[in-house]
């Protein structure tokens, strides 16, 4: 069991790189399957996501060769297996892109149900419902999904809600499908485009990724021979904004996309800070209190639920009252009952909660809930007085590369203990 422990107290300054964007990595590597041959993945995020993902893939007969901590070559000539246990499938959320790349490439798979953090109901209908239009047959049982299918025959898919894994799961299985396959109301997200640009690169034919219309004319086969590189991480950069203007600290923000970060760069703005983008980085820097603020999550290119804890943190200690509209995830404030142990003024109350601005957070002993709150939680140690031990770190290093090597950069005085 580690822990982190932070002594707050120190404005962040300095520059700070981000990694390539988790929610993309988890999406490319399984997309990986569907390739008949070799392609290289650069700009992977060192993060236990990741490392999981290309044991999967293994274990379904991939050849893999990890060139550095970043950068893996997958060979998929020889898939053996259609399988993934539910063991496996449920340490994490993205295990169940398995279905629709496994489902594309042998017209079979048999996956176990996905697991992640605990943000509420995470139903996964609009993906089967993507796969029977595509001609699948779905039985969901014993912790199971399977899919089977002769063939597959493109179709048009209306999605009922805008859902990023739905998007991406119906389009991983039809890349290879007979004719043409049209999402409608997709999801719009960086990462989207990302897989899109993958798959494109090693052949497929995707139209319209990053809008909410997406064209996909089936392909016979994705050759491999080529290399792709992650987009960097939007959620990652947004979290350091968030710990910028928290701290009321200076930093710099390298290898980002800062088209990505309209939302929050509006809303930092907004709050008080500042920021200044430069092609593919930015700085952010706040000297004041932050003010109040309304924030409400959307999908993209809305405010995104992945920086609603953060933002809470920011609103936490802001002057005067915020409220926060969680439209996204139904449990998306556990994180709040941890903050108030630090002294917070927070009421949630369903898809809301009111932030009653504190001038200063103190520390405490605190427990990351999930990937996203376990951030948070670092921003809050390092603006509170005092010291704040976090436990449950192994949701946040499922997604954030080094994270404390990467504070520490910053001035923070945080460091990992192995209890
Ligand atoms: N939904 C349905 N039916 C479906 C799919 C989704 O009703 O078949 C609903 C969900 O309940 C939710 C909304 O649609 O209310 C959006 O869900 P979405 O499918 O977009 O979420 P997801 O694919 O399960 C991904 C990210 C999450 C991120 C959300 C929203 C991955 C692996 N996960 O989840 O990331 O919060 O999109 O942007 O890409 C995180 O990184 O911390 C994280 C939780």
């Amino acid at each position: 069991m580690e822990k982190l422990v932070v002594t707050g107290g120190t404005p962040l300054k300095g520059d700070v790189t981000i990694s390539g964007a988790k929610n993309a990595a988890v999406a490319i590597i399984p997309a990986t399957l569907l390739v008949n041959g070799v392609c290289t993945i650069e700009n992977l995020p060192n993060i236990s996501d990741v490392k999981l993902y290309v044991d999967i893939l293994k274990s379904l007969g991939a050849k893999v060769k990890w060139i550095n901590l970043h950068e893996v070559t997958i060979d998929t000539r020889e898939i053996t297996s259609h399988e993934a246990p539910l063991e496996i499938t449920s340490k994490f959320r993205a295990s169940y892109y398995l279905i629709g790349a496994l489902l594309g490439r042998l017209k079979k798979a048999k996956v176990g149900s996905p697991g992640g953090c605990n943000l509420g109901q995470r139903p996964i209908d609009q993906h089967i419902k993507g796969f029977e239009a595509l001609g699948a047959n779905i039985t969901v049982a014993n912790g199971n999904i399977t899919a089977e299918a002769d063939k597959l025959v493109g179709t048009n898919i209306y999605m009922d809600v805008v859902s990023v894994g739905a998007t991406i799961n119906v389009m991983l299985a039809s890349v290879l499908a007979e004719g043409t396959t049209i999402i409608d109301n997709a999801a719009k997200e960086p990462h989207i485009v990302d897989v899109a640009n993958f798959l494109n690169t090693m052949g497929a034919d995707i139209r319209g990724a990053g809008t909410d219309v997406i064209k996909i004319n089936g392909v016979q086969e994705l050759k491999g021979n080529a290399t792709y590189s992650v987009v960097p991480d939007q959620i990652e950069a947004g979290t350091f904004m968030m710990a910028a203007v928290a701290s009321r600290g200076d930093i710099t923000i390298r290898n980002c996309i800062t088209k990505h970060l309209e939302s929050i760069t509006a809303k930092v703005i907004e709050i008080g800070g500042h920021v200044v983008s430069n092609g593919d980085h930015l700085r952010v820097w706040c000297t004041d209190r932050p003010h109040k603020a309304n924030i409400k999550t959307l999908p993209y290119p809305g405010f995104p639920t992945d920086l609603q804890p953060q933002m809470g943190v920011v609103l936490s200690t802001a002057d005067g009252i915020s409220y926060i509209t969680e439209s996204i995830w139904e449990s998306r404030f556990q994180y709040t009952a941890e903050l108030n142990k630090m002294g917070a003024k927070i009421t949630p109350s369903g898809k809301q909660a009111v932030f009653e601005g504190v001038e200063k957070l103190q520390g405490a002993p605190v427990y990351a809930t999930d990937l996203r709150a376990g951030a948070a939680l670092i921003i809050a140690g390092i603006v509170a007085d005092g010291v704040t031990e976090i436990y449950n770190i192994n949701h946040i290093d499922r997604g954030y590369e080094n994270i404390e090597e990467k504070f520490k950069k910053l001035g923070a005085k945080i460091e990992r203990i192995e209890e």
